[in-house]
């Protein structure tokens, strides 16, 4: 079996938008058997596929399996350049670690690394990420933009961005931005970003941009050091989410998003930044490596550079820090 021509029997039955195509009209469009396309068909069906069998009309696709395969990730894809090139593999160490390699390698700017599950999935500060089986969206997307290596921090919080429009775009939820990168649903963590760079004399060669989006997990699938702090889009709209339709909405606007900042600037990026943020106008804790800053956070800069004001009236700039909520800064 041919399993090649049987995901193209899949897209061909997929893009046909929900009308179903005759066995013959395939067999034609294939140049194989109608036998032949009934055993791709039967294939297809042990895959997870859904198939109505609709007397003298066809095949039609009724539901597909619930995978980040890039078959179903690409079909109804709105993106030019962000997942034209999907790297897929059931279970992995980390998407990361396959992004890095494949950018050494020359891998295209957009290439997207997506997997079901993550074995050693690695958080900021060399934290460890859960990933639990087939509930996430565990993915890494390589991009080569022509920029400063100044301005890859900003990356992250234009990521953020994209996000926090995909979950609005296909659930109910409205997320909220923790700087720099922790993407909230009532208060816990619902999504992680990671975002490190290759780069040399001449510059950025590749930035990879780790997401872990906590998706379908209820609270017992998530490690018990993590329960209370973490969250799942379904625990907090009490639906199931497509993640295809998820991964789908995250590329859309990851590319239209990096694009506008990397014509445009931060400016308008930053206003949209501020406006999901929890943070900004609140009293806040910045844990540094070894200190401790309490204060009101009074925006980024346009280097996405936290800006705390202490009791004292200084105003401190923060790079890099674990920030929680304060109830005073006394
Ligand atoms: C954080 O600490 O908040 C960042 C978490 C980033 C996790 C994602 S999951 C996909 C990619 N692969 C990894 O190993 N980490 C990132």
């Amino acid at each position: 079996m041919n399993i090649t021509v049987t995901l193209k029997i899949a897209k061909r039955l997929l893009e046909s938008n929900g009308e179903a195509v005759s066995g013959q009209q395939l067999a034609d469009e294939f140049g194989i058997s109608r036998t032949a396309i009934w055993k791709h068909i039967k294939e297809l069906e042990e895959k997870g596929y859904d198939i109505e069998s609709v007397k003298r009309k066809g095949y039609r696709i009724v539901t597909t399996p619930d995978t980040l395969e890039p078959l179903g990730i690409q079909t109804g894809l709105k993106t030019k350049r962000i997942g034209q090139k999907i790297e897929y593999v059931e279970s992995c160490a980390s998407t990361q670690i396959i992004a890095h390699q494949l950018a050494q390698e020359g891998a295209p700017d957009g290439t997207v690394v997506l997997t079901e599950t993550q074995t050693a999935g690695r958080g900021r500060m060399a934290r460890k990420w859960d990933s639990a089986a087939k509930k996430g969206v565990w993915m890494s997307i390589i991009l080569r933009p022509n920029v400063a290596p100044q301005k890859a921090p900003q990356f992250t919080l234009v990521t953020a961005v994209a996000i926090v429009r995909a979950i609005e775009e296909v659930t109910k939820l409205q997320p909220k931005i923790k700087w720099p990168n922790d993407i909230l649903l009532n208060g816990k963590k619902c999504t992680g970003i990671l975002t490190e760079l290759q780069s040399d004399a001449d510059g950025i060669q590749a930035l990879i941009i780790g997401i872990g989006l906590n998706v379908n997990q209820e609270k017992e699938d998530f490690d018990p050091e993590v329960q209370e702090i973490a969250t799942s889009l379904k625990m907090a709209s009490g639906e199931t989410v497509n993640r295809q339709k998820l991964v789908q909405s995250v590329l859309f606007y990851m590319e239209l998003y990096t694009q506008m900042y990397i014509d445009e600037g931060f400016g308008m990026l930053k206003i949209l930044w501020e406006s999901y943020s929890t943070t900004i106008g609140h009293p806040v804790r910045a844990r540094m490596a070894n200190h401790t800053l309490e204060g009101i956070a009074e925006g980024i800069t346009d280097e996405g550079v936290l800006q705390l004001r202490t009791p004292d009236g200084k105003l401190h700039g923060i790079y890099s820090a674990d920030i929680e909520m304060a109830n005073s800064t006394s």
